[in-house]
């Protein structure tokens, strides 16, 4: 059968294609519409993901309300030379980090090229680039290689969302819980759990070698290649939770810091 869509599949093979177009096309839009806000991000002691780390903040002059104070800014408040159509916003700095790991992450590929590209839409479905020659991912598509480099940063930011869940438990130095320590908790231990099922990952801690025991015996390499296969068995499970919780993560913050809820806790005086 010929034409984009034609299948002698008789089950509803488009479902996951419609979900997973939706949940991402809904991802890519707030992402990018957070992100340019600069605003609503930090509530002693919340910071949203999509702002973490802080590399600048925003002078307290320009009044920006549920901005980071400068001592949660590494290099202080934005410089003079800022260029001038660019928002003031810590996210801009930060987000071509995580987004770079999960648009060449080996799952998501699968996703939204199928999704978004129908190439094609389902297995045995019509693709929709139907009389172009299949190239597979070279050409343009060789930035894709880029992945393992991207999976260095992605570890060196789950120690920084580590720090912050671990912030979010004090407040003014005095120990407390509230909802948002749950939420931005969760939210590391998503990321991690995503990340560390990650195939460049699982390659670099030993799937590039031939024998990982010891004559016959485990060993530490082993161990660690085979948590990381457990992982990597719910890799899209985690992908997908890991990447909704973010977005929640992030509402919840801007919606306490805006003043439209009020975080649950133990803190007295806040
Ligand atoms: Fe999915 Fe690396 S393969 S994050």
């Amino acid at each position: 059968m010929e034409g984009f869509g034609a299948t002698r599949r008789t089950d509803d093979w488009w479902k996951g294609p419609a979900v997973t177009l939706f949940v991402f096309l809904t991802f890519i839009v707030y992402t990018t519409w957070a992100a340019l806000q600069g605003n609503h991000y930090f509530v002693d002691p919340y910071l949203s993901p999509f702002y973490s780390p802080v590399l600048f903040t925003t002078d307290p002059s320009l009044a920006i309300a549920g901005a980071a104070p400068v001592s949660h800014a590494w290099f202080g408040y934005f410089p003079s030379w800022w260029p001038g159509f660019v928002p003031l916003s810590p996210a801009i700095l930060i987000l071509v980090f995580p987004g770079s790991f999960r648009f060449t992450c080996y799952y998501y590929r699968k996703a939204y090229y199928r999704s978004f590209a129908g190439s094609p839409p389902g297995c045995a479905v019509g693709p929709a680039a139907k009389s172009k020659r299949y190239r597979g991912e070279t050409a343009l598509m060789l930035f894709q290689n880029l992945h393992r480099f991207a999976m260095y940063f992605a570890l060196a930011f789950i120690v920084f969302l580590g720090i912050d869940a671990v912030k979010a438990f004090f407040w003014h130095g005095q120990f407390g819980i509230g909802v948002g320590s749950i939420i931005i908790t969760i939210n590391v231990i998503l990321i991690a759990a995503y990340t560390f099922g990650c195939h460049s990952f699982r390659h670099l801690i030993g799937g590039r070698s031939d024998c990982m025991s010891d004559c016959g015996k485990p060993t530490l390499k082993q161990g660690a290649f085979k948590k990381a296969s457990w992982f990597n068995s719910r890799h899209m499970q985690f992908a997908w939770a890991s990447l909704i919780w973010v977005m929640v993560t992030d509402l919840y913050i801007r919606l306490v810091s805006m003043g439209v809820i009020t975080d649950l806790h133990t803190w007295k005086g806040w």
